[in-house]
């Protein structure tokens, strides 16, 4: 194996990430690249698409932006067929993009109950629906492909006041080790990513009060993780030799007690 081959593993591969426009998904796509992927970029605010395409390509990449809204299930299949028209189809799907909204269940925030839902397993599934057969089709002619799904630590682990968010995370988990046993035999790994809490713009959009001091006093007595940190836990699972499927990776930050 050459030097080159050892700095990007994952050259030749096209995988696509959801939820590339901010924090986590955008570390990713920007890793995946720099390891040799072509990734393309999917996401709703198109300029920061845009201007992540232009910092890979600066740095030697190569990237493709697609906007669109994951819980559009007719805009995510137009994404793939671009994908594969224009790059031969996808062999690693990132299934990112997600939204964590905490509030008292008595509160009967309904929108925002159907807003996690919507976007943290309808917009999951849509993505799975458009290009799992991507990932079935690339596997079987490149020896390997990948679905990783953003799921939290939420999925395992008791958060007062963050029932919805963590039941859309359970299904996460419980989704991926299902498809696992379907898709493994056709040479398709299938994780669940795990995170505590990262430093992202997923605390922007939290309006409940509580929720809002828990997240602050949490701040000061932890160092968070970096979307950085989840983006290398990323390229390693892609990395590993074909034969070998990390299936579920739970990545805290260090002083995160649970
Ligand atoms: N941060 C944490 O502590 C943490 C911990 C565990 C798990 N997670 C999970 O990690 C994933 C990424 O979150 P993050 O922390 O990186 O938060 P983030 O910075 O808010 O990223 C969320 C991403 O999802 C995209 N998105 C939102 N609605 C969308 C839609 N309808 N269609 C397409 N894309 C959409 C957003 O882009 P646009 O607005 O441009 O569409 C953005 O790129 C989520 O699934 C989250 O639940 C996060």
């Amino acid at each position: 194996m050459t030097t080159h081959t050892f700095a990007r593993p994952l050259a030749g591969r096209v995988a696509v990430v959801t939820g590339a426009s901010s924090g986590i998904g955008e570390a990713t796509a920007e890793h995946l690249a720099e390891l040799g992927a072509h990734v393309v970029a999917l996401a709703r605010r198109a300029e920061r698409l845009d201007a992540l395409v232009a910092r890979v390509t600066r740095a030697g990449g190569r990237a493709l932006a697609l906007a669109a809204d994951v819980t559009d299930e007719a805009a995510v299949r137009a994404a793939a067929e671009r994908v594969a028209n224009e790059l031969g189809g996808a062999d690693l799907l990132f299934n990112n993009a997600g939204v964590m909204l905490p509030a008292p269940v008595e509160e009967l925030a309904t929108d925002q109950w159907r807003h996690q839902i919507d976007l943290n397993i309808t917009g999951l599934m849509n993505a799975i629906g458009a290009f799992v057969p991507q990932l079935v089709k690339t596997a079987a002619e490149r020896g390997v492909a990948d679905l990783v799904n953003t799921s939290s630590i939420a999925a395992q682990n008791i958060f007062p006041n963050f029932a919805v968010y963590s039941a859309t995370k359970a299904y996460v988990t419980h989704l991926s080790r299902h498809l696992r046993t379907e898709l493994g035999p056709k040479n398709v790994r299938v994780s669940a990513v795990e995170p505590g809490i990262v430093g992202t713009e997923l605390q922007d959009h939290v309006t409940d009060e509580g929720a809002l001091a828990w997240l602050e006093g949490s701040k000061q007595a932890m160092e968070w993780l970096t979307p950085q940190d989840v983006a290398h836990a990323i390229g390693f699972l892609a990395s590993l030799p074909p034969r070998a499927n990390l299936q579920q990776v739970t990545i805290m930050p260090t002083g995160q007690a649970s």
